[in-house]
């Protein structure tokens, strides 16, 4: 991924963009499945740490203030985390709630935890090409011990051909409407290729949900949980 790709990549969520992020996702339905699955999630498995990982705006973060968690959200956008930042001041979470900017993609960046129970990884996977994803995967494995809650759309493994066909027919349709208006292409992965990653950082897929449904690709919040072979 090249660096005008990356720039691209990083305007989407500056100035105005950053702004009205919220608004414009929160009449969604995705965006209403996410908030059910990730609630039921943190709920369920009650992390005491968390790395949110890229954390844009941190649309869940009442999820987070219920739960009592620590959370650390890292991201690019100084603008997607000064609206993030206004949250926990409006719910005094400052001492809950920290941040770092930085560019996921140089490894000049240091977590100050090293043990999260609870790695997230929301609506970005779909912006870097699969050799990106694995070590943005890494990174996320390196910081997070227990669970990583990861979303990604996919065209799904059990497709058939012709559907898988569709598929691929839409994402060029749509990425060359993105590439006229010089924003950034997106990239629906295979679903198989990031889980044996995972597996061979012995991460297992728990469960999966759907939290969208379009053009013969579908979008899912995979859970896997971290089985230690010694
Ligand atoms: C679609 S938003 C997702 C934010 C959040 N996870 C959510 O689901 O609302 C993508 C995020 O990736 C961040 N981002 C883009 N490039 C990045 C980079 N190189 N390093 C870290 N974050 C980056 C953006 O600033 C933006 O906040």
């Amino acid at each position: 991924m090249d660096d005008n790709k990356k720039n691209i990549l990083k305007n989407q969520y500056e100035g105005s963009k950053a702004l009205n992020y919220d608004s414009i996702r929160k009449v969604s339905d995705r965006h209403i499945a996410e908030i059910s699955i990730i609630k039921d999630y943190i709920m369920q498995i009650k992390p005491k740490y968390i790395l949110d990982c890229p954390c844009g705006t941190m649309r869940w973060i009442d999820i987070y203030a219920s739960s009592g968690a620590s959370v650390f959200g890292f991201d690019i956008s100084k603008d997607m985390i000064e609206q993030a930042r206004m949250k926990v001041t409006e719910n005094k979470l400052e001492n809950k709630i920290f941040f770092l900017q930085g560019d996921i993609f140089n490894n000049n960046f240091v977590f100050p935890e090293v043990n999260f129970d609870m790695g997230l990884c929301v609506r970005f996977l779909n912006w870097i090409p699969m050799k990106i994803v694995f070590n943005v995967l890494t990174l996320l494995n390196k910081y997070s011990k227990s669970y990583l809650l990861i979303g990604c759309t996919v065209i799904p493994s059990n497709s058939s051909l012709l559907n898988r066909i569709k598929a691929k027919y839409y994402i060029f349709i749509d990425n060359i409407n993105r590439i006229k208006k010089k924003s950034a292409i997106r990239y629906v992965h295979n679903e198989k290729k990031f889980e044996i990653f995972l597996k061979t950082l012995d991460w297992t897929m728990v469960e999966k949900k759907i939290t969208m449904n379009k053009q013969y690709t579908v979008n899912y919040l995979y859970l896997f949980k971290k089985y230690n072979r010694f």
